[in-house]
Formats: C-alpha cells, sequence, structure tokens
C-alpha cells in the first residue's frame, strides 16, 4: 500500500489509467454522521492511535485537515511529529516550523523541531497558527462499506482553546476541504481503491445516522429496494475564491431565487464574489444549522414567500429571535417532501440547472400549530452573502467531485421514499 500510494503520487497520469481501464476494483467507504441533539452539529466517529480509541470530530466541509485537541491526554505509541523540513512537512504546505515553547514538558501537540499549519474553528471564528502535523494510525470507515486503517494518517494537533464549543465528548474536526492536501477525501484519495470524490448525505433525525459516502460510488439507499442515489443529479462549479488567502470554503454561483415560480427581485452584486475582497457569493457549509441570508436577501425572499403562501395561512408573531416568518400550520397540509408550502429554487450557472427546497427543507415546526421559515437573515458584511446550511442540506445527497472541481445536487430524497439514514438495510431496517 504504502509504495503504491508514492507510485499514484507521482505519476498521476497512470493512476487515469488504471482507474479507467478499472485493474484496481474501487470500492466506497461510509462515514455515519449524527446530528447532535443540543447543539445540532454533525459528528463523526472514527478510529486513532495505538491503542486504538474512537473519536468523534465535528464535519467541517471546508477544513483543511483532521485535528483533534491533544491537551485531552493524547496517548498513542504511533504518534509521529513531522520534522522540520521534511517532505511531510512539504507535503502539508506547512508555513512554519519550531519547538515547544508554552508547555512544561513535550506532549503530542507540543515537540521540538516541529512543523505546523493553521487549524481553524468555524464555531468560534477562531484560527490558530500553531498545529502540530503529525502522522498516527487512522481507522475509518463502517459497514456496509470498506474500513480502512492508515498506518500513517496526516493530521494536526491542536490546543484546548481551539476546540470551544464543540459539542459534548467532540474532540476535534474532520476537515473536507478540497485544496488542502491533508483533508480527508485528499488524503484517501491516495488509496487506489478509493478516489477524491465524496457524497454528503446528513439525516433531518438527531435519531438516526446520516453518512458521507467517500470513493467514486455507487452510493445506496434502500426503500427498500436498492437505489443509487448518486445519479441524476444537478452540477455546478466549485468556485475558488481567491480573495480568502485560507479559503477551502465550496462556493458555487446561485445566480438567483424563484419562489413558487416567480424570481425573487435580489441585488446581483450580492450574488458574484468581489474579486478584490472575496466578499459575497454562496458557499456551502456543514457547521451551521439554518442557511443564511444577507439581509438584504432575506427580505426580498420572506416578502415573495409571504405572498406565495396560501390566504388562508396567518403569519403569527416569531416564537424566537432566529426566524423572522413564522405562521399557523393549521391550513398546511403535508405531502411526502414535507409541508405543502411555497417552493424555493436556487437557480445555479444557468437557469436549467436549479436546486429545489421543498417544505421539509424550507421550513421547520417550532411548536405545536406554529411553523417558521427555516433562513435566518444577516448583515454579512465580510462574509458571503449566502452559506446554504444543514436545514436545508438534509436528506439531500451533495456529491463532491474534486478532481473534476464540481457539486452535484441531488432533491430530496423524500421524493424516492428514503433517507440519508437508509444506507443500511441491515442495522436500520
Ligand atoms: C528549514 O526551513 C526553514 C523555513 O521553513 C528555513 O528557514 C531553515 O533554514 C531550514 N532549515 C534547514 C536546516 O534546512
Ligand atoms: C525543546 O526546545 C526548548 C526550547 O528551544 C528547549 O529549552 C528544550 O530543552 C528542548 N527540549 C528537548 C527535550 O530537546
Ligand atoms: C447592492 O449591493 C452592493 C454590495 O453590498 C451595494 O454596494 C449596492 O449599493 C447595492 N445596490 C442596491 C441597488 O441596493
Ligand atoms: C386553504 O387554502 C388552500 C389553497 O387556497 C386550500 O386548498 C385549502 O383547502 C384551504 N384550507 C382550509 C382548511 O380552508
Amino acid at each position: 500500500m504504502e509504495t503504491l500510494t508514492f507510485f499514484f503520487l507521482l505519476f498521476p497520469l497512470l493512476n487515469i489509467f488504471f482507474l479507467c481501464s478499472c485493474e484496481v476494483p474501487q470500492t466506497t467507504l461510509y462515514l455515519p454522521i449524527t446530528k447532535d441533539a443540543s447543539t445540532l452539529q454533525y459528528i463523526t466517529e472514527v478510529g486513532q492511535r495505538t491503542p486504538l480509541v474512537p473519536i468523534k470530530l465535528f464535519v467541517h466541509l471546508a477544513g483543511r485537515s483532521l485535528w483533534v485537541d491533544c491537551d485531552k491526554g493524547y496517548k498513542s505509541s504511533t504518534y509521529k511529529p513531522a520534522v522540520c523540513n521534511s517532505t511531510l512537512c512539504s507535503f502539508a504546505n506547512s508555513h512554519a516550523c519550531g519547538d515547544c515553547l508554552f508547555k512544561s514538558q513535550l506532549q503530542p501537540g507540543c515537540n521540538n523541531n516541529t512543523c505546523y499549519i493553521w487549524g481553524e474553528n468555524p464555531l468560534i471564528n477562531s484560527y490558530m497558527d500553531r498545529a502540530e502535523i503529525a502522522e498516527d494510525i487512522l481507522a475509518i470507515g463502517s459497514t456496509p462499506g470498506v474500513r480502512i486503517t492508515w498506518q500513517r494518517f496526516i493530521f494536526t494537533c491542536v490546543e484546548s482553546y481551539l476546540a470551544r464549543r464543540l459539542a459534548n465528548g467532540v474532540t476535534g474536526i474532520a476537515g473536507f476541504g478540497h485544496e488542502s492536501p491533508l483533508s480527508i477525501p485528499n488524503q484517501l484519495g491516495l488509496d487506489p481503491t478509493l478516489n477524491k470524490k465524496f457524497g454528503m448525505c446528513l439525516s433531518s433525525s438527531t435519531r438516526s445516522r446520516g453518512v458521507i459516502f467517500i470513493g467514486s460510488g455507487p452510493y445506496y439507499v434502500y426503500n427498500p429496494k436498492k437505489v443509487d442515489i448518486s445519479k441524476n443529479l444537478v452540477y455546478t462549479k466549485v468556485i475558488t475564491n481567491r480573495g480568502f488567502l485560507l479559503s477551502e470554503e465550496y462556493y458555487i454561483q446561485v445566480s438567483s431565487i424563484r419562489i413558487a415560480g416567480q424570481d425573487v427581485p435580489l441585488n446581483r452584486t450580492l450574488l458574484s464574489i468581489d474579486k478584490n475582497n472575496g466578499v459575497g457569493g454562496t458557499k456551502i457549509s456543514s457547521t451551521i444549522p439554518f442557511t443564511i441570508l444577507h439581509t438584504s436577501i432575506y427580505d426580498a425572499v420572506k416578502i415573495a414567500f409571504i405572498k406565495a403562501l396560501p390566504k388562508n395561512v396567518t403569519l403569527v408573531e416569531p416564537p424566537m429571535k432566529r426566524f423572522g416568518v413564522c405562521f399557523s400550520s393549521k391550513n398546511i397540509r403535508s405531502t411526502k417532501v414535507g409541508p405543502d408550502v411555497p417552493l424555493i429554487d436556487f437557480l445555479l450557472h444557468k437557469p436549467s440547472a436549479f436546486w429545489r427546497i421543498y417544505g421539509a427543507n424550507s421550513v421547520v415546526q417550532v411548536k405545536k400549530d406554529v411553523m417558521c421559515l427555516a433562513f435566518v437573515g444577516r448583515e454579512q458584511t465580510w462574509e458571503p452573502s449566502i452559506v446554504i446550511g444543514g436545514h436545508q442540506l438534509e436528506e439531500n445527497l451533495l456529491v463532491f467531485d474534486l478532481p473534476k472541481k464540481k457539486i452535484g445536487f441531488g432533491s430530496s430524497l423524500k421524493l424516492k421514499q428514503t433517507s440519508c439514514s437508509m444506507y443500511d438495510n441491515i442495522i436500520q431496517a
């Protein structure tokens, strides 16, 4: 495996040749994702170290690496920090090197003559410039897919302050960034049986697990018949935002929003990225529970949505600050794709490529007989104008194809009478 990986690194053209002629059988790895009931964070679990221990990680699509809080008693006989100026440091695009200065004794995360990259926590909007690069054993994947034990998985070791606001029991972040060589898809994709492609299917329930599929697919769920949900997706390209130095974020072009078939009048300037400062545009995030819209976009969406609601639906005072539009659900019928409310379409790079958001993803029941539009309006001064978040993504498959720099949108799995948690017909039948 070691030699093979190296070989494939050196000869990317041969790699393509091998994959296409199917010399190496392709597999799919399944990474179960749970939704934490109190924080609404999406959490996964892997095994790491010697002896192997289970660790819980917060899923961060734009994360540069897998990092763990090493102040929480990291013990492993196979931990190897990256020695300054080694090939590992250059492979990882390390920006700095140094000694352990702030702890009384050396420990994982604080060694002498080691190199660093940046560590980040989007929940607290915080960075750390001395995230120690290291290698250790990683066991990843669960049934019904393969489980891979990686002898020298590259990750980073950070201090506790970066781990603030992670859900109870979670000790790190699983990064799925597209540029960083240390991100999970970029490292696992070096295995000739996998590739740098993954599908994220988040469950809307805190009681049943969703999944991230890693590999070329097919991605199966059951209804109870086996369905390949990686087919018939609407693809759009990933836009690189050069305005941000560290951006691993998945930006896409949203060119307009349609509600009940009508274009919502929007300030178009906000929909594209400002080339000078990287502000504006649309990104996809696994770290926020509800889609955030720039206030001017939110206000236009709100007006169009209210206008399209049936006349016998009455608005009510929002019971919580987060949401700005709430209404009585007494006269709202339910359908197989959730409450029968106006359809919201996000038009992508061209009008025929759109992602449709049904009731199950556009509104949320906040108490008996009260529903709210599940979008959050915010002054996004230095931020993207639209950040597509958890509630809108749940029970929809999104495929991230890194080599082709494109993202595929599926529609609600409820249309196919299935869900993201039906990926394992044995456990969750
Ligand atoms: C190691 O790399 C740093 C820059 O990252 C450089 O300043 C230093 O001279 C190098 N040391 C050796 C021994 O090559
Ligand atoms: C690690 O580096 C620090 C600071 O350069 C030095 O004081 C300490 O002796 C070193 N420790 C070891 C074990 O080499
Ligand atoms: C549209 O948004 C841009 C960027 O925030 C702003 O400078 C401009 O004034 C807005 N245009 C209108 C008509 O509101
Ligand atoms: C409310 O209005 C909708 C559409 O106008 C209609 O289909 C529905 O039957 C009405 N519901 C009630 C309870 O009147």
